[in-house]
């Protein structure tokens, strides 16, 4: 049998240091091996600190070995008065019950109501009956959920491409620039689209209130070892930049993927956000990249269009959970 005896998990946690972000992409790509996580880009991250979150990593031990990871994660409670917090870790494939599940959850759980959290968030995939199975048994109701999508390159080609050329004309006669960061010479330029993204990070579905990103926590996402200056399109009417779309490039082992597009309120609905799209689907096409995946909140009617008419199919996407302390 898998996993551990119904009453006893042993469980220890000792604190995470960045290194042990690889052990964490490596126990992600065991449980989920069509999506393989980067050790490169978990050690980043697990290594950045952040002006509004706070943010605590740890290893899961049982019988002197490394088994799994856990974490908590909330905005500072003076940037969030509403006080919601992320519990979450998993452990190696052949550790994982419900039981060592609920035990790491328990375990996170207990940290962040010691801290002050009234409600507690935690993340499932629609497609993983074991965790939320654990999830619902410790009392969480489903909030709300988010859309996963993988885009065939190959399959798509020609209507990529041809709707790609389509866009560039239209923001020609639209009077819009469609470039990289790379070829954008502004000394303003990424201060301009950390304005824009926090505009836009507003009209994103959510249900808690979305906490602002310091400019430099997304100085700290331009300069991630996924993220290429040279492949982080942007829209600009004049001296504005009114639209962003990025694909990250995992440079380990990964899906490269859509990390984050938007475009400002002034130009909705005038096809900026597709013709970037397109123009990081060109780009990935020419690097030989045979797929791409992207990700948005379910209720997020205008993207879900723009993907659906990429012809971006659906893959397994998530549920979060909320409970109230
Ligand atoms: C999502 C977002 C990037 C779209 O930007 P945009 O510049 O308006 O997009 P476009 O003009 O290229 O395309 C919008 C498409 O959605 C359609 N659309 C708009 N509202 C819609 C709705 N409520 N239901 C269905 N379709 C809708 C438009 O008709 C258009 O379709 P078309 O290309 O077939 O004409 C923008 O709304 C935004 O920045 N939102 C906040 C950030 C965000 O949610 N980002 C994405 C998820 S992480």
């Amino acid at each position: 049998m898998m996993g551990d005896p119904p009453t006893k998990t042993e469980l220890s946690f000792r604190p995470a240091a960045p290194s042990d972000g690889a052990f964490a992409a490596d126990i992600e790509t065991a449980l989920r091996p069509d999506s393989p996580r980067d050790p490169v880009v978990y050690r980043y991250w697990w290594s950045q600190p952040d002006e509004h979150l706070e943010i605590a990593r740890f290893i899961a031990r049982r019988r002197g070995r490394d088994i799994g990871f856990a974490t908590t994660e909330h905005a500072r409670w003076d940037m969030q008065p509403e006080r919601y917090a992320w519990v979450g870790g998993d452990v190696l494939p052949a550790e994982r019950s419900r039981e060592t599940l609920d035990a790491i959850l328990a375990a996170m759980e207990e940290r962040v109501v010691a801290d002050g959290a009234a409600i507690l968030c935690v993340w499932a995939y629609e497609d993983d009956p074991l965790r939320i199975e654990t999830v619902l048994a410790r009392g969480y109701k489903e909030d709300r959920r988010s859309r996963r999508w993988e885009l065939d390159l190959d399959a798509n080609r020609e209507k990529l491409l041809a709707m790609t050329d389509a866009s560039r004309a239209r923001m020609r006669r639209e009077g819009v620039r469609i470039l990289t960061l790379a070829e954008d010479d502004d000394p303003r330029v990424i201060e301009k689209v950390w304005r824009l993204s926090e505009e836009a990070g507003d009209d994103v579905p959510t249900t808690m209130p979305r906490v602002p990103e310091a400019m430099e926590a997304y100085v700290r996402w331009v300069n991630a070892p996924e993220v290429h200056r040279d492949r982080f399109w942007i829209a600009r009417v004049g001296g504005d930049v009114v639209g962003v779309s990025v694909l990250a490039y995992p440079p380990a082992r990964g899906i490269v993927g859509t990390n984050w597009t938007a475009t400002a309120r002034s130009v909705r609905g005038r096809g900026v956000a597709r013709a970037l799209k397109c123009e990081t689907v060109a780009q990935a096409i020419a690097l030989g990249v045979d797929r791409v995946r992207t990700g948005n909140d379910a209720a997020n009617a205008p993207i879900l269009h723009i993907n659906e008419t990429m012809g971006y199919q659906i893959v397994a996407g998530g549920i979060a959970y909320l409970r109230p302390v």
